[in-house]
């Protein structure tokens, strides 16, 4: 997610931190700062936009401090505006902290440090650590104790850096579930959220572990764990280029983030699901359970692999909420005088929250009095500004072209939402708990779907010169048959088609032959024997066939050609599983084409224009 690196030796921090953070730019760029220990004080300076405003304002003479960290922010809690870019301070501004991740309980801490009187001035989590430094900080004999004191009263994950006028050449550095390291130079040392940002200086790095505190000196540095208790660790030497560490060692960005879906799909969930009470909290829904139970018709509105997992929401809420669902193209919607008043909920899912058609699709339901809820990835986005309320997804920047893991993420964030809406209806308890747990279970589900990536590779060669292609599926896997269509089209630009595999004999049957191979969503779900019977139609033909199935359904074992297995889950939950090989299928095939993964042709990551 976001950036942090910070230096302490004898040259100027300010030079060194910057420079790590343009190299750490593609983790997050919506706002940046840098605090520094200059005379026995702290001087921060931040930005709102990318480092180059932050480096704009600073201008050509940088401050001369010698210890000083410095942060890249994606934001996950609060707008991307100045007072929310790290550092954060303390009341009395004696030390700063950068921090990525998320502190679950925020909320209680600030309460409570309200009330022994401290000041905020952010809404960020973050600054309840610096407080809590600050309050533990008189009692201990040294500023890591007073981090460590810290670190026990949070719930969350954290990568942080925290500098303090009392020990003015340290820096105190801690991981637990966000990356961090320190890198080793001669006289002088660096800590960073990962390798690239230091990698021109020092290819010797400890890579913390959770649970890790680092103290770092110009001369020297120490790996604690959180009772203070020093650590052995062993020192890497870091061989990788740059642009491979950016991709954390992937060869694209698309793969990266494929990837990194078992902890996307955690931060999606995490802090959100009520096991006991069968149901979910969300903290900017804005809209109470009153109004909810006045809602009478949903418009779910987005554009590409957005309007995928819109359709999926729909099958969710109508089954699970028993409420009349309906999905739209945020273009089409936009301009076509569609039926929604005050009884209308209108949910716009984006990833970027910048996409032209929704916003304005949004904006036009506002208009017409519906109240407005957006799924949006990027905080402080336009979309997630401008609707009522919303629910963030935290997958993290997705910077390929292709959306992957944002995908999953809106599939949880739909499911989550559609069980706050069932559970204030019909939806028992029980059956509430059920799919709480389910969701519980997720991001290890899809860690073993991963596992199958070498597979997928194999099967990748032998579609390399497909000219096209067929995704078929019912149910909540038909959006998946289109977001697997999608998916090759855009990167491998191989002609592919998604259809409901029991649409095919209206229509595209008749394209089938040996040449063509066709690629079944087949898990064990409620319409699985249905499609088993439409298998059957492509092979009478001749077709070839890959079939995603659940784990141990040998009922495909004949009749496909290749099968890709995936883990059981509730049917409404199939989709996160059964996208992930469809996903890796495209991205191996385009790879073997030569083409550009991460930038294909004609397409943006963020389209702003109509
Ligand atoms: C496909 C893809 C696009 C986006 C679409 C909407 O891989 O990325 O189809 O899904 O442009 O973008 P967002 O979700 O940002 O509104």
């Amino acid at each position: 997610m976001c950036g942090i690196v910070g230096y302490t030796g004898p040259r100027q921090a300010a030079a060194l931190v910057l420079e790590g953070l343009r190299r750490l730019e593609y983790r997050g760029y919506d706002s940046a700062g840098l605090a520094l220990i200059e005379d026995g004080r702290i001087e921060v300076h931040k930005a709102a936009g990318k480092i180059s405003v932050l480096e704009k304002a600073l201008g050509a003479k940088l401050p001369a401090g010698h210890t000083g960290i410095a942060h890249t922010r994606w934001a996950t809690h609060g707008a991307p505006n100045t007072v929310n870019a790290h550092p954060h301070t303390d009341c009395g501004g004696t030390l700063a902290v950068v921090h990525n991740g998320i502190i679950e309980n925020a909320g209680a801490l600030r309460t409570a440090l309200g009330k022994r009187g401290h000041v905020f001035r952010s809404e960020t989590d973050t600054e309840v650590l610096a407080h809590l430094i600050e309050e533990l900080l008189p009692g201990t004999g040294s500023l890591v104790e007073a981090v460590a004191g810290a670190l026990h009263q949070v719930d969350g994950t954290y990568g942080i850096a925290v500098v303090s006028t009392r020990e003015p050449d340290t820096i105190v550095a801690a991981r637990r579930g966000s990356p961090l390291l320190v890198a080793i130079g001669s006289g002088e040392n660096f800590v960073a959220s990962d390798a690239s940002a230091v990698l021109a200086h020092t290819r010797s790095v400890v890579y913390l572990d959770d649970g890790e505190i680092a103290v770092v000196r110009p001369q020297d540095y120490r790996i604690l764990d959180l009772d203070t208790v020093e650590k052995e660790k062993t020192v890497t030497r870091v061989d990788w280029d740059l642009a491979t560490i950016e991709r954390g060692g992937h060869a694209h960005f698309m793969l990266k983030e494929i990837m990194e879906q078992p902890e996307s799909v955690r931060n999606t969930l995490r802090g959100r699901l009520l096991e006991e009470e069968g149901t979910v909290r969300f903290g900017g829904l804005n809209i109470s359970d009153e109004e909810l139970l006045k809602v009478q018709r949903i418009v779910i509105t987005a554009c590409g692999t957005s309007w995928h997992s819109a359709l999926i929401g729909e099958y969710m809420m109508e089954e699970l909420a028993r409420i009349p669902t309906e999905v739209e193209y945020a273009s089409e919607f936009r301009y076509r005088n569609p039926i929604v008043d005050e009884r209308t909920l209108v949910i716009g899912i984006s990833q970027s929250g910048e996409t032209a058609d929704t916003l304005a699709a949004l904006r036009e339901a506002k208009r017409r009095g519906a109240r407005t809820l957006g799924l949006i990835n990027v905080v402080g986005s336009t979309i997630a500004r401008e609707v009522d309320g919303g629910i963030y997804l935290h997958a993290g920047p997705e910077i390929g072209v292709a959306s992957t893991k944002a995908f999953t993420s809106q599939i949880v964030a739909m499911a989550l939402l559609t069980l706050k809406m069932g559970r204030l209806r019909a939806l028992s308890i029980l059956q509430g708990r059920d799919v709480v747990r389910a969701l519980a279970k997720l991001p290890e589900l899809v860690s073993r779907v991963l596992t199958k990536a070498p597979l997928i590779e194999q099967l990748a060669d032998r579609l390399i010169r497909a000219q096209n292609v067929l995704y078929l599926g019912r149910g909540y896997n038909f959006p998946v048959a289109l977001e697997g269509a999608l998916k090759l089209k855009e990167i491998s630009y191989i002609h592919a088609e998604g259809y409901p595999a029991a649409e095919m004999k209206h229509g595209p049957i008749a394209l089938i032959d040996d040449l063509m191979p066709v690629v079944f969503i087949a898990p064990k779900d409620g319409v699985h024997q249905k499609v088993v019977s439409n298998i059957e139609e492509v092979k009478a033909r001749g077709g070839r066939v890959i079939a995603i199935v659940t784990e141990g359904d040998t009922a495909l074992d004949k009749l496909a050609d290749h099968r890709i297995e995936i883990p059981e889950t509730l049917d409404l939950l199939t989709p996160v599983l059964s996208v992930v090989p469809l996903q890796l299928l495209a991205y191996y095939i385009a790879v073997r084409r030569g083409c550009n993964v991460d930038q294909p042709r004609n397409l943006a990551k963020s389209v702003t224009v109509e």
